[in-house]
């Protein structure tokens, strides 16, 4: 109790520096619409960003930041990348929307190539990595329907098994397979059918597991959960069970694949493949679009009108996520990613062994998680002081999802910035346990 005091007494030191940068900012119209008129759905810092070039960011101030956040691992490309910009212009004077009544001439191609990179089969176009949550749980309860199973009746095999720990979006399906209670229990009753099963453990995942389940679902890296990949034992049996016993294997790959692990899917390192794989957030470069990838087996149980989106998949759009996937080719950026990402983790690990509050790096590729013994906010606090945007998770963790692009020197500059940050966080934290005691400077910290 006493060391979360300390915590968040140390966050208040350094609101106190910036309090001053807050306070212009504070007296932007567009912070005061934001604050009077939206919905209080996001805790955000006092500035407005208004444009990126590459791995970089810059707010209404002209201050500029290292993106190491990466739009929550959106902006593969970074930011106004030349070919998407291009692709853009182009499609918008020709077709933004066309209805998905007709085929256009981009869905079809994009479907086909990303058949290839994952190893399965047929496709369907979301908005948004949920919405595709929703729609492959849709498609499992469809799965686990027999011929004669009346339409009006629950199939057969309808119980979803989920992670603890996991994270799949926010609409009704989505949250209903997503642990963190706080996201879902305010809602409640959600979905049901729905039970969790401790990610990685094989004799939790086989006693829950039954003959009536049509689908487990997990995320091959658990990515809001704070970067916790899926064994391959777990995976493998994953894999065994719902082949056996005819339900579907679910890889969440919305924030892991297409990519950032340096390898097309996150799952690709396993030997096996899922029946459904789930994409989204880099798939079209900071356009929302999300996809359903699956088997034929799958695809087989679906007829016309069973599942459908008005704005999915359309050609501005899909136009753009084929220039993305291209980019990723020609640039030869899953090389780019294994390397920057190795060369990102053995830095880390060097600060590791400098600052003790650091416990433990994870990750692969451009998809890291920092897990502390201190909350992170300061340090993520302390990134926006510095011109670096990184992002915490449950509390303890902070995630790094940096654009595909970014460079050896850009790798090397947020190093060098975290440093300071680290550095600075660890005398904060040394003044304020050892003005613990002074009642005076509880007080000033009490009036911020
Ligand atoms: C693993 C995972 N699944 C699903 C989602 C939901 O995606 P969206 O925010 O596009 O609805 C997210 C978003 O962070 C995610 O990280």
């Amino acid at each position: 109790m006493q060391k979360v005091k300390h915590k968040k007494s140390h966050l208040r030191v350094r609101s106190a520096s910036r309090s001053k940068k807050a306070s212009r900012a504070a007296g932007d119209e567009r912070l005061l619409d934001a604050e009077k008129f939206l919905l209080p759905t996001y805790k955000r810092p006092p500035i407005v960003l208004t444009h990126g070039r590459g791995c970089y960011v810059y707010d209404t101030t002209g201050k500029k930041y290292l993106d190491f956040l990466g739009g929550i691992a959106v902006n593969g490309l970074g930011h106004a990348h030349p070919r998407i910009v291009k692709v853009i212009r182009r499609e918008a004077a020709r077709a933004i929307h066309l209805s998905n009544l007709f085929h256009n001439a981009y869905q079809g191609p994009l479907a086909r190539k990303l058949a290839e990179w994952s190893g399965l089969d047929r496709v369907f176009f979301a908005n948004s990595g949920t919405e595709a949550i929703d729609g492959a749980l849709k498609l499992a309860r469809l799965y686990g329907r027999t011929p004669d199973t009346p339409a009006t009746t629950a199939a057969p095999k309808h119980r979803v098994l989920a992670m603890e720990n996991s994270f799949h979006g926010r609409t009704f399906g989505a949250i209903s397979v997503t642990a963190t209670e706080k996201y879902r229990l305010p809602f409640a009753p959600v979905v049901p059918g729905v039970e969790f099963v401790r990610f990685n453990d094989v004799a939790d995942l086989e006693s829950k597991f039954s003959d009536d389940v049509c689908a487990i679902i997990l995320e091959t890296i658990q990515g809001e959960g704070g970067i916790y990949p899926a064994s391959e034992a777990f995976w493998n049996r994953a894999r065994a069970l719902t082949s056996k016993h005819g339900a579907l294997l679910i890889a969440d790959e919305i924030q892991c694949g297409l990519g950032r692990t340096g390898r097309y899917f996150a799952y690709q390192k396993f030997a096996s493949r899922p029946d459904i794989a789930l994409v989204a957030k880099p798939l079209a470069a900071g356009l929302p679009l999300g996809a359903i990838l699956t088997t034929e087996a799958v695809a087989a149980r679906v007829a016309p009108g069973a599942h459908g989106t008005t704005f999915g998949g359309g050609p501005l759009i899909c136009a753009v996520a084929q220039e993305f996937l291209n980019t990723v080719e020609d640039a030869k950026l899953l090389k780019n990613i294994r390397e920057r990402g190795a060369e990102l983790r053995e830095g880390l690990q060097a600060l590791a062994s400098k600052f003790d509050f650091i416990r433990e790096i994870r990750g692969e590729g451009l998809i890291v998680g920092i897990e502390l013994a201190i909350e992170g906010a300061p340090i993520v606090a302390g990134g926006l002081e510095h011109g670096l945007l990184i992002n915490c998770t449950h509390d303890f963790t902070i995630r790094l999802l940096p654009p595909f692009i970014v460079t050896r020197g850009q790798v090397r500059d947020f190093l060098r910035i975290f440093a300071t940050i680290l550095t600075e966080t660890s005398k904060l934290s040394a003044l304020t346990k050892s003005n613990a005691s002074a009642p005076a400077a509880h007080a000033l910290a009490a009036t911020r």
